[in-house]
């Protein structure tokens, strides 16, 4: 299974603010989220990313034409029919590999990505970059104890000031743990 992030941000990292607004962010990152689910066919989002954007008026993930998979420890969590429940990293992508993907987009949140991260399932990473500083939000990456070596693949700029930063993840540990 490929796995491919993306996630927009601020200069510094945050992907929300602390109480899970982006409306620090451009409509351009949402047009680049879509485009990339139209090719992947298939995304996963963690429960409080699934839970944020219900709320939104403007954007939904109901009308995207792909297979939605949501992650939750929880076993009772109950979703809106389009969607799928995982229960970890690993259950997402076997869900998804048995509805005959072989490439999904995962869309945050911080906490789900670091859980990706920590298991060494991220392929490729898009990130894009906000022209702004925010000091206290949701990182990309929520756990401190994740790292991971990349190789940059492409720059884009695009409109509004916004840069797009392309990478591969290079699978193995780059410093030696004390
Ligand atoms: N700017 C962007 O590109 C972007 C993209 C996506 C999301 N966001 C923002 O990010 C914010 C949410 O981020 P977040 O870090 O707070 O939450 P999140 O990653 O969306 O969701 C966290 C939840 O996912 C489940 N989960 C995570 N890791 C798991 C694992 N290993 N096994 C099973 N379940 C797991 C848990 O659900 P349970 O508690 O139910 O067990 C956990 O509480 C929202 O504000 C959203 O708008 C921004």
């Amino acid at each position: 299974m490929h796995v491919i992030l993306y996630m927009a941000q601020t200069i510094n990292g945050i992907i929300a603010t602390e109480n899970y607004s982006e409306d620090f962010l451009s409509d351009t990152h949402w047009k680049g989220f879509l485009s990339l689910a139209k090719k992947t066919r298939c995304f996963i989002v963690g429960r409080k990313t699934y839970e944020a954007v219900k709320k939104w008026k403007d954007y939904t993930f109901d009308t995207i034409k792909a297979a939605k998979i949501v992650v939750s420890k929880n076993k009772q969590f109950t979703l809106s029919k389009a969607y799928v429940l995982a229960h970890s990293p690993k259950d997402a992508l076997e869900k998804a590999k048995k509805l005959g993907f072989q490439n999904v987009l995962l869309a945050g949140g911080g906490t789900l990505n670091s859980a990706f991260l920590k298991k060494m399932l991220i392929d490729e990473i898009i990130i894009s970059v906000e022209p702004c500083a925010l000091g206290k939000g949701i990182k990309i990456f929520s756990e401190e104890n994740v790292e991971c070596k990349l190789k940059l693949l492409e720059i884009t700029k695009l409109k509004e000031g916004i840069v797009q930063l392309h990478y591969d993840v290079i699978k193995k540990e780059f410093r030696k743990k004390k």
